[in-house]
């Protein structure tokens, strides 16, 4: 069948139950794509001069592309990464094109806009010039452009859950060889939602990358007496205590949280396949005070929408999601006690920050979508 030259792509954000600062160290994460996506235009055009335009972030720059160099603007190097992996790294033939972008993902929230936005356009990209790259490519891909474009040390858990989500299932995710399964997201008669602090973070500042240092850091060390372990996760609790005078203290406290939060994650897996909500909600409050105190992601805003849940016996789960430094909690809350609940603690946030909290009702929605 011809290739057509105009398409719309479909790219989510997602969100993450559990699991969290663990895919870069080799761990389980147990993250969905949802319902709240970016919009991606794009039409093939003569030439060499691709035009780019976002309502989103009110931008819009011109591209050549045979000459494709790293920009001042950091938008602007999410497309040109992506380019450059492409053209010059895989060296492949791209097709000039014109790409207008359109989103309802809040940035900067913690559900992963700049991971959507690269992972639409390379998928629209491999669809309009046929290159047939595979999901674990355009997962790789992404990760190059974060890592060297943006600056960004992250994992694969947003590309790998954008590419490959699918309505109403969660996946649990093996960052260490990229197996996984799908979960039935069902938590009634608890729904998902977010509640964005509207303090931003800028995740490719050193603090996410330092963490990943410091992981890193742990391993080593443990790695010069036991030479088995190839990713954090998989040292013993009691193995890391050894450990525990000789190591820098904070250093011991990512490797304990990051531990600790993998076990978590595949437990929760479990509770939730069976139904099992409440406990799974306690470890969402437990994965929120390792984040906040062991590995130290959290801010004031996000422990007080989670301190507060904690009054109201009709949330069963709430914590931090994602890097940190602000964004969002994820909360599992009575489906008919949403609305109230809403106004309670807007109020008190109101009263608390003067920062106005956005609410983000989430459904588990499909992956990356093309449509012709
Ligand atoms: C960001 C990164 C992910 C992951 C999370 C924390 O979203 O992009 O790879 O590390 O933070 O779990």
């Amino acid at each position: 069948m011809k290739q057509k030259n105009n398409i719309t792509v479909e790219s989510p954000g997602r969100v993450n139950l559990i699991g969290e600062h663990v895919d870069y160290n080799g761990g389980f994460v147990l993250p969905g794509s949802i319902d709240k996506k970016i919009i991606i235009e794009l039409s093939v055009v003569s030439g060499n001069i691709c035009f780019i335009e976002s309502k989103t972030v009110k931008k819009s720059f011109k591209l050549n592309l045979k000459k494709i160099s790293k920009s001042k603007i950091q938008w602007e190097n999410y497309i040109i990464g992506v380019l450059y992996n492409l053209i010059i790294s895989r060296n492949l033939k791209i097709k000039a094109f014109d790409c207008k972008v359109d989103s309802n993902l809040p940035i900067g929230a913690g559900i992963s806009s700049s991971s959507s936005l690269v992972c639409g356009l390379i998928s629209g990209i491999n669809y309009l010039n046929d290159l047939k790259l595979s999901s674990d490519e355009i997962v790789d891909i992404v990760s190059d452009v974060e890592h060297n474009f943006i600056g960004l040390k992250g994992g694969i858990m947003d590309q790998f859950t954008i590419v490959n989500g699918r309505k109403n299932k969660l996946l649990l995710l093996n960052c260490q060889n990229r197996d996984f399964k799908y979960i039935d997201s069902n938590f009634n008669p608890y729904k998902i939602i977010l509640f964005n602090t509207n303090v931003e973070h800028n995740l490719s500042d050193s603090s996410y990358n330092k963490r990943v240092i410091e992981c890193n850091e742990a391993l080593k060390i443990i790695r010069k007496k036991y030479k088995k372990y190839k990713f954090l996760v998989d040292v013993e609790e009691k193995v890391l205590y050894e450990f525990k005078n000789t190591m820098n203290e904070k250093v011991y406290n990512r490797a304990l949280f990051v531990i600790q939060e993998n076990k978590r994650t595949i437990k929760s897996a479990k509770k939730i396949s069976k139904l099992n909500i409440k406990e799974f909600g306690e470890f969402m409050y437990n994965s929120h005070f390792g984040l906040k105190n062991l590995y130290e992601v959290s801010c004031k805003e996000l422990d007080f929408l989670v301190d507060f849940t904690m009054g109201y016996k009709e949330v069963i789960g709430s914590r931090m999601m994602g890097g940190g430094f602000g964004g969002c909690t994820i909360n599992l809350i009575e489906e008919n006690f949403i609305n109230d609940f809403i106004k309670l603690i807007s109020l008190a946030y109101l009263n608390k920050f003067n920062i106005e909290l956005n609410v983000i009702h989430v459904n588990i929605g499909d992956g990356v979508l093309i449509k012709k």
